[in-house]
């Protein structure tokens, strides 16, 4: 049974359409003779042409002589010397391929190759992508799973839900039409999670799920190292800045935004205990805090103008906030003065009361 959406009627993927299958290796020789073996089982009884492309990091373990040694002419190791990395050799050999399906599996008999068939089944009912899941009725893992493993699989996924309901996005093995492939204007993954990349930079929607049941490796050992673990995070907020574009932008142009607001009473608190006058410690509040706010916004907010010319940049960025800042002050400091007297109104409040009204009057100002 293919989990996801109800087949539509006909299908662009008839019967005979050639599969190209794309694993990426990183020192695998030890797996690559059996993953050929199975493969070779799986091509015979596969309704159409098949082809194998290992896409390898120059491992220099043996790997290129072992696909050699098998000789079959569907299958070949195309080493890579640049741009390395799981991802990129799975988007290369993408590109490589010759056939309209596109399959991608992990070298070390994780994925069970069994299951392409049924897989291909999905996108020829007209799923967008099949993948090969641990986590939908049927699927499973090896028993030796630790609890720490497993509790490591469920935070990844769970983090990844806004973007994908799918119940095993992490998963390295899964088919799709070349076709969606390229439809995606621009891929960059980082780490590991290439299906995760593809599902929201094709816009893939009517996703489909196949049980499988994930074998831990034998030969070799996971490159999947702790360092690659953080990728992820570096992974996903890319992610979520290209899904929720408009919101992600807002979300973090308010927190930087707070965080000035905590730099100018800080900056303003210290220059009253030094003894400073009220109108120069409320100055040095909020010049403090626009030029923190710059430079946060530029690192993380706006990322993508980074490489632009700083000095240009924070002048248009302080003409965009000069009159909320001139109101901010000048309020501020009158209802310091005004109201400051009996101690209501502390430099602190005074200055919130302050960036209150300079918030609003930049938000009604910023009203068609
Ligand atoms: N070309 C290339 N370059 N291949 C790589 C690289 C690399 O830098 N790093 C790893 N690979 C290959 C491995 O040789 C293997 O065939 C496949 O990518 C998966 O790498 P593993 O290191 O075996 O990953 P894993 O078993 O820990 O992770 C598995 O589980 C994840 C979900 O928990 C894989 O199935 C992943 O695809 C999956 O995301």
């Amino acid at each position: 049974m293919v989990f996801g959406a109800p087949p539509p009627v006909g299908s662009d993927l008839p019967l005979g359409t050639g599969i190209s299958i794309i694993v990426p290796t990183y020192q695998e020789v030890d797996n690559i003779p059996h993953l050929l073996k199975r493969l070779e089982v799986f091509r015979a009884q596969y309704d159409a042409p098949v082809e194998v492309l290992f896409m390898d990091d120059d491992s220099q373990d043996g790997s290129v002589e072992a696909v050699a040694a098998a000789g079959h002419d569907w299958a070949r190791i195309i080493t890579r010397t640049e741009n390395r990395g799981l991802s990129q050799a799975v988007i290369e050999g993408f590109t490589q391929a010759k056939y309209p399906v596109l399959a991608c599996m992990d070298c070390d008999l994780s994925h069970p190759p069994e299951a392409l068939p049924q897989m291909v089944l999905g996108l020829r009912a007209g799923q967008q992508m099949v993948i090969g899941s641990r986590y939908v009725p049927g699927g499973s893992t090896d028993d030796d799973w630790g609890i720490g493993r497993w509790l490591n699989s469920l935070v990844a996924t769970l983090l990844a839900r806004p973007l994908t309901k799918v119940r095993d996005p992490m998963s390295g093995f899964f088919v799709l039409r070349k076709s969606d492939f390229e439809a995606a204007d621009w891929l960059s993954p980082v780490g590991y999670k290439i299906a995760l990349e593809l599902i929201v930079k094709c816009g893939l929607e009517n996703v489909g799920e196949v049980p499988i049941h994930f074998t831990d490796r034998v030969h070799g050992e996971s490159k999947l190292t702790f360092k690659e673990q953080l990728k992820y995070i570096q992974h996903l907020r890319r992610l979520y800045l290209y899904k929720f574009s408009n919101m992600m932008y807002l979300a973090q142009f308010l927190v930087v935004g707070m965080s000035g607001v905590v730099v100018n009473l800080s900056v303003l608190s210290v220059l009253s205990v030094m003894g400073l006058p009220d109108w120069i410690c409320l100055a040095g509040g909020i010049a403090v805090s626009i030029v923190t706010n710059f430079l946060l916004n530029r690192r993380f907010t706006f990322s993508y103008a980074r490489d632009g010319a700083i000095l240009r940049q924070f002048v248009s960025f302080v003409g965009a906030c000069a009159f909320g800042m001139v109101v901010n002050y000048v309020v501020a400091l009158t209802v310091r003065n005004n109201l400051g007297d009996d101690g209501t109104f502390t430099l602190q409040l005074a200055a919130l009361a302050g960036i209150a009204a300079g918030m609003a009057f930049n938000f009604l100002g910023s009203r068609y």
